[in-house]
């Protein structure tokens, strides 16, 4: 089956004369080449195509400098397995070197070796992510389905290429899970026994790569439906024991969006709030999520902690050092009076500043030193017990402080 109709409607002109170029190169330079797994997958679908994902049988650090001056190939970046980004025509294309993959331990990133493109679809996770595309001009567009992918597009299903893949790379579970949400595609029976299998070793996952695809998770279209299906195995409790489920998830990230906390990371606040306050900083750590959520976490736990009945000034001394996020989230799920005197931090106390400084009290007479200190600091608990006043009401006011 040749693709190439299907590649002209999926991709933009200037996506394809890149292509193009580079078939040119490889041609010259005598290197097999194929646009391979979710990017052939989403032509496939009519999908339009945003990263183009392109397979050589060589290393492609050694093959981007061999390439014609005139291409004006900029190499960008380079992963740890060999992958070059590199734009052409503006365009970002990601050039990999075929491989192999082993696992030498559940969990653990695999040792790579390079390999034919056969051996490179081989180690891939699903049917349906396991398609190449030829870009020679000997083969150019040709589909190549060797794990018959395309029968399971068809019959809408996720199906896993080895026994034991959801063990090597347990983030093949959160994979199939987003494949089958954004797709709306069954997990193949075989292939649902052998990720039940494996959710235990969720557990090893390091908290970089579970945050990764949590994060890609949360910014799919379709998330709610991905996370419902989190819940349906229970996937979250098996990532680890205090993790919320899904359902909550969706509950609590809609209630952050209708508060507009940012989106970027929405979906972590929601995550951490609903962790309980024992639990949460483990957690934390756990995903490996950094020293601004670890100060999240332990700002939502001293406002689920603050007494209804506080006097204004407590009530700002016991705010004014926590981020106006974790307010705004705290905001959505705290008792309606807790709540009130949120409203009354964020509205109110937290806008009244000092109009007066050092330099007015000294033109007063007070001498330079820590007095002067004491009589802002006592200026401002009054205007924070009576509300805020102007410069002058403030001169009036720390005078009787003096
Ligand atoms: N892949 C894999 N196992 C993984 C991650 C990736 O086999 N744990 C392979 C799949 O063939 C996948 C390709 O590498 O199609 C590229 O990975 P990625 O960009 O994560 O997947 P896409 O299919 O492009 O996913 P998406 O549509 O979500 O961007």
């Amino acid at each position: 089956m040749n693709i190439e109709n299907l590649l002209k409607k999926t991709i933009s002109s200037s996506q394809y004369r890149a292509i193009n170029i580079l078939s040119e190169q490889f041609d010259r330079l005598g290197i097999r080449a194929f646009i391979v797994g979710g990017t052939v997958r989403d032509i496939l679908l009519g999908k339009a195509i945003t990263d183009i994902d392109i397979v050589l049988e060589a290393d492609p650090q050694d093959v981007t400098s061999e390439f014609d001056v005139k291409c004006e190939v900029e190499v960008h970046s380079i992963s740890q397995f060999g992958t070059c980004k590199i734009i052409l025509l503006d365009q970002i294309i990601d050039l990999a070197m075929a491989r192999k993959e082993e696992y030498l331990s559940p969990g653990d990133l695999p040792v790579v070796e390079q390999a034919s493109f056969e051996d490179d679809l081989a180690r891939r996770d699903f049917s349906i992510n396991a398609f190449a595309a030829g870009i020679n001009s000997s083969d150019w567009c040709e589909l190549i389905d060797f794990h018959n992918g395309l029968a399971d597009l068809t019959s809408k299903q996720i199906r896993v290429l080895h026994s034991k893949s959801f063990e090597d790379d347990p983030t093949r579970i959160f994979r199939g899970l987003r494949y089958s949400g954004r797709l709306g595609f069954d997990l193949e029976k075989g292939t649902q026994k052998k990720m039940m299998e494996g959710l235990r070793f969720l557990s090893l996952l390091s908290g970089v790569r579970l945050t990764n695809e949590i994060r890609k998770i949360f910014s799919e279209e379709n998330s709610d439906a991905i996370l419902s299906l989190l819940d349906q195995y229970e996937v979250m409790t098996y990532a680890h024991e205090s993790f919320p489920n899904g359902a909550d998830l969706t509950k609590r990230r809609d209630l952050l969006q209708s508060v507009g906390i940012d989106p970027h990371n929405r979906g972590f606040y929601a995550f951490v709030s609903l962790i309980g306050s024992t639990e949460r900083q483990n957690a934390i750590e756990r995903l490996n999520l950094g020293n601004e959520f670890m100060k999240f976490g332990s700002d939502i736990g001293r406002i689920e902690l603050l007494e209804e009945k506080v006097s204004r000034s407590e009530l700002n001394d016991q705010l004014k050092q926590i981020s106006e996020t974790a307010i705004m989230v705290a905001g959505t799920y705290v008792s309606r009076k807790t709540k009130s005197n949120l409203d009354l931090f964020l509205q109110e106390l937290n806008e009244i500043k000092l109009l007066i400084d050092g330099q007015d009290l000294i033109d007063l007479g007070v001498p330079e030193g820590p007095r002067v200190g004491d009589v802002l600091s006592k200026t401002l608990a009054h205007m924070i017990e009576s509300g805020s006043l102007s410069k002058s009401e403030q001169l009036i006011i720390a005078k009787n402080f003096i």
